[in-house]
C-alpha cells in the first residue's frame, strides 16, 4: 500500500453555484480527476450570507453524488464583507512577539470585536521601511465561517481547510503561470463579489473583495424585461453569441461601467497607498461575469494594463477522453477559486 499525500476536494460555495474539483498529484504534475458545477436557487445565498441552508446542502449533496466523489475531506473558502485583509507595517520583532502583538493590531484595523473573528497572519518578504516589517493580516467573521462549515458538514463532508477566495486564486495562479517581477492583478468577477489580489514577484501585496458582481446585472435584466431570474440568467449567456437588442446592449454597457469603475477605484487606491507607488501592468481576469461584453476592453482602457483571461487548467493534465475540451474551455474562467482550493492539502493554513 502506498501512503501518498492525502488529497482533498475543492468545494467553492459561490452565491450562484456550487463548484467542485478533485486533482491528483503525480510524477508529471497535477491531473484533473473531477470537475463540475450545480446552480443554486437565487435566494439560497444572498450577499454571501447563507439564507436557505437546506437548498445549499441539497445542491452540494447532488453535485457530490453526480460526480461520484468518494473523498470526504474538503477545502472551502469564504469571501466578501466577512473577510478583512490588511497589510500593516510594524517594527521588526520575533514571530513570538508578533503573535502577541497581532490582537492589538487587529483591534486597530478591523471594525469587529476580535472575539468574533478567526484570524491569521503572514510576514511578507521584501523590503519595508527601515526597521519595520510588513505583515498581512486576514480576519474572517466567525459566524459566517461557521455557516459555511455547517452546510459542508450537513452534506456529509469534512472541511479540513477554510481559505479565502483571493488566496485560493493566488494558489491556482502559482502552479499555472511562471513567476514574474511584474505587478499583476488577479481579478475574479463572480455573482456577488469581485475578488482582487495584486501580486508582485509572486507575493500578494494587496487584496480586497468588492461587493459587486453579476447578480446585480441579472436583477437589472429582470426589471428591464419584466422576467424571472432563470430567464434573465439565460439571456446573459446569449450576450456574446447573437446580435442583441438595443436595451440589453445599453444595460450591458452600464454594468461594465459599474464593475470596471469599482475595479479602477480599488486599483487607484492601491497605487496611491503603496509605498513604492506601484502600478498594475497586467490583469489576469476570471469569474463567470468576466464573460460580460465590454468588461475586458474597458479594463484595458481604464487601468492601462494588458488583460488576459485566466486558464486554471493551463498546467493541469486533463485527458480529452474524460473531459470534453470545449466544456473545459467554457468553464475555465470561473474555476479559478475551486482549482486553488483543490490544490490545498490537509494541515495547510
Ligand atoms: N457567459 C456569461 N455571460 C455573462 N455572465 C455570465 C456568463 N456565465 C456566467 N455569468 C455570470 O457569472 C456569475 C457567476 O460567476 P461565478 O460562478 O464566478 O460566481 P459565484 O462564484 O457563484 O459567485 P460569488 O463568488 O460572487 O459568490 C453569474 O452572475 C452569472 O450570471
Ligand atoms: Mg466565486
Amino acid at each position: 500500500m502506498v501512503f501518498g499525500k492525502k488529497e482533498i476536494v475543492g468545494l467553492d460555495i459561490g452565491s450562484s453555484a456550487i463548484k467542485l474539483a478533485e486533482l491528483k498529484e503525480g510524477r508529471n504534475g497535477y491531473q484533473l480527476k473531477n470537475i463540475g458545477e450545480t446552480l443554486l436557487p437565487p435566494e439560497a445565498i444572498v450577499n454571501k450570507v447563507i439564507i436557505n441552508s437546506g437548498a445549499v446542502v441539497d445542491t452540494i449533496s447532488t453535485l457530490v453524488k453526480d460526480l461520484g466523489v468518494k473523498t470526504k475531506d474538503v477545502a472551502i473558502s469564504i469571501s466578501g464583507h466577512s473577510v478583512i485583509i490588511k497589510k500593516v507595517s510594524i517594527p521588526q520583532m520575533s514571530e513570538k512577539e508578533l503573535r502577541e502583538a497581532i490582537p492589538w493590531e487587529l483591534e486597530q484595523n478591523i471594525p469587529h470585536s476580535i472575539d468574533n473573528v478567526n484570524y491569521d497572519f503572514q510576514i511578507l518578504p521584501g523590503e519595508s521601511q527601515e526597521g519595520n516589517m510588513d505583515v498581512l493580516i486576514v480576519a474572517a467573521k466567525k459566524d459566517v465561517t461557521e455557516d459555511y462549515i455547517a452546510v459542508a458538514n450537513e452534506a456529509g463532508l469534512n472541511p479540513v481547510v477554510v481559505d479565502v477566495d483571493v488566496f485560493a486564486l493566488e494558489n491556482m495562479f502559482e502552479i499555472n503561470y511562471p513567476l514574474t517581477d511584474e505587478v499583476l492583478a488577479l481579478i475574479n468577477i463572480g455573482a456577488s463579489v469581485t475578488n482582487i489580489n495584486i501580486l508582485k514577484g509572486g507575493v500578494s501585496i494587496f487584496a480586497r473583495d468588492i461587493t459587486a458582481g453579476g447578480r446585480q446585472f441579472t436583477e437589472w435584466i429582470q426589471k428591464e424585461f419584466n422576467i424571472g431570474y432563470d430567464e434573465a440568467e439565460k439571456m446573459k449567456y446569449s450576450l456574446g453569441l447573437t446580435g442583441i437588442s438595443k436595451d440589453l446592449d445599453r444595460i450591458t454597457r452600464d454594468f461594465a461601467d459599474l464593475i470596471c469603475g469599482e475595479i479602477e477605484r480599488t486599483i487607484d487606491f492601491f497605487t496611491t497607498t503603496t509605498s513604492q507607488k506601484e502600478t498594475v501592468r497586467k490583469i489576469v481576469l476570471g469569474g463567470g461575469s468576466s464573460k460580460v461584453p465590454y468588461i475586458k476592453e474597458q479594463l484595458v482602457e481604464r487601468i492601462g494594463a494588458s488583460v488576459e483571461i485566466v486558464n486554471p487548467f493551463k498546467n493541469i493534465i486533463h485527458d480529452p477522453r474524460d473531459f470534453d475540451p470545449e466544456y473545459i474551455l467554457d468553464i475555465a474562467p470561473k474555476m479559478g477559486v475551486v482549482i486553488g482550493l483543490a490544490l490545498r492539502r490537509k494541515g495547510d493554513k
